[in-house]
């Protein structure tokens, strides 16, 4: 049984309402870290951590924290990224929904130690449930001293607010999020200057995921060398895994970082296996934005060592042969899934939310929505293939954010893993459209 330590106390009946989660040790860090700490030991601790920003690109949070302009005059903000829109990832929304005073506590604590005196949560604007169950949350601090004015009598003091988000994918990148947090339409800005230096209303701003500021309630509980100490090498800590798709136990999962892929998919503490016994075909390891990896290549790396859940093991290979840990959405795909229509599927959900300022990718994500259409509809040509490949190529690294990136991926690596089956889409339409290609011969778990 691996390490608990976001969802230690998960299944405790109750564990939403403040005095349940008080009497298992809640809010033990604030007192600790207000009582006797001061805000830079509190960021030491972080840093000694080694946690790093569960939203997706694995950005030290210590340093990211240590970037904060502090000699600014201007109020600094911390804001917590809970837009959670990426197809596939779905754990903060369940940590919202089962523990939301974990997450309130860690505001506390990560506001302290960056001398935020004003916080916000920003919520993707669907999820009704988890905003009430947050604000009820939020609530219940505020009435037992958590929050407000002089919070346990020192002379710290923190207002937090739930913001629902706009309603779009893009809001999640934080920089289009700070501009809807200030109630303008959602657009990425350019950056430098970083949110660090100019962020919220122009102030410095730190933004982090939900994972990322709960996790510092147990760093500063049992201290960063503590936290350190699980994982492996720099993927230190424990990570939440949404896993989905054709596995037997679809759900969200608290993992060592570290833990084999193999021992993910098929023991029954975690994904229990492929669903009816049907033989794995292929794994999005982070979120729809990574690249797709064939079974093979999802279970050992190219050196066929065994593929860990770690950020160094699963971008082991780069983008030949690797993919990324992102924001832990694990979509599984068994032997009869067709690669083309979940291509495709991803290419119309990224099109759809192209913010549309930079042309590579407003343009750039209809087009491939629009000839992967084609191919899986039997109306494809020989040159498409190489068109999608173009298009992909033309968009990564060309735009003010990585929508783009993330919308040139996932084509990229399907063409790169699986390039036979849209050739057959294209030859065979009438078979193809019966979608049974099979997986890759060459899996080591096809022979
Ligand atoms: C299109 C797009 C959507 C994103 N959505 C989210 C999101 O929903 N939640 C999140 O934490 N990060 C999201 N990110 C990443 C954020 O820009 C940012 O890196 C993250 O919130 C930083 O938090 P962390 O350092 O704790 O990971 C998104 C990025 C992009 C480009």
């Amino acid at each position: 049984m691996g390490k608990k330590l976001l969802f230690k106390h998960i299944d405790v009946p109750g564990i939403k309402d403040f005095t349940v989660y008080r009497s298992k040790n809640g809010y033990e860090a604030v007192e600790k870290a207000l009582k006797t700490m001061s805000p830079d030991e509190v960021q030491e601790e972080v840093k000694k951590s080694g946690l790093r920003g569960r939203g997706g690109a694995g950005f030290p949070a210590g340093m990211k924290w240590s970037f904060l302009d502090r000699k600014s005059d201007k109020p600094r903000y911390l804001v917590c990224n809970a837009d959670e829109s990426e197809p596939g990832t779905f754990k903060d929304r369940y940590l919202i929904e089962h523990i939301p005073h974990l997450l309130v506590e860690g505001m506390i604590l990560s506001s302290y130690a960056l001398g935020a005196n004003t916080s916000y949560i920003y919520v993707r604007g669907e999820m009704k449930t988890p905003i009430k169950i947050l604000e009820n949350a939020i609530s219940e601090a505020y009435a037992n001293g958590f929050l407000g004015k002089n919070i346990l009598g020192t002379s710290y003091s923190l207002d937090l607010y739930v913001q629902p988000g706009g309603g779009a994918y893009i809001c999640g990148e934080e920089t289009a999020l700070l501009e809807s947090l200030e109630g303008k339409r959602g657009n990425p800005r350019m950056k430098p200057p970083f949110p660090a230096i100019s962020g919220l209303y122009g102030s410095p701003t730190v933004v982090n995921n939900v994972e990322t500021i709960s996790a510092v309630v147990p760093i500063i509980n049992d201290g960063g060398d503590a936290y350190a100490q699980i994982g492996i090498g720099k993927s230190t800590g424990t990570k939440l895994i949404s896993a989905c798709g054709n596995i037997n136990k679809p759900g969200v999962y608290e993992i060592e970082l570290g833990l084999p892929v193999e021992e993910f998919i098929f023991s029954d503490e975690y994904c229990g296996g492929i669903w009816k016994n049907k033989r794995l075909k292929a794994v999005v390891p982070g979120g729809s934005s990574v690249p797709i990896l064939p079974a093979e290549l999802i279970l050992k790396t190219l050196q066929g060592e065994p593929r860990l859940m770690s950020y160094e093991s699963l971008s082991d290979g780069g983008f030949a042969s690797g993919s990324m840990l992102g924001s832990g959405g694990f979509i599984v795909f068994d032997e009869d899934a067709c690669i083309v229509r979940n291509t495709w599927n991803f290419s119309r959900f990224y099109h759809h939310e192209s913010c549309g300022q930079c042309s590579p990718c407003r343009e750039g994500t209809g087009w491939m929505e629009k000839v992967l259409h084609r191919i899986e509809n039997g109306h494809g040509n020989e040159r498409d293939i190489d068109l999608l490949v173009e298009v992909a190529k033309k968009i990564e690294g060309n735009t003010i954010c990585p929508l783009g990136d993330a919308a040139a991926w996932p084509v990229a690596s399907a063409i790169r893993h699986f390039r036979e089956e849209f050739e057959w889409h294209i030859r065979e339409p009438k078979e193809s459209m019966k979608r049974n290609y099979g997986i890759r011969e060459k899996s080591i778990l096809g022979a």
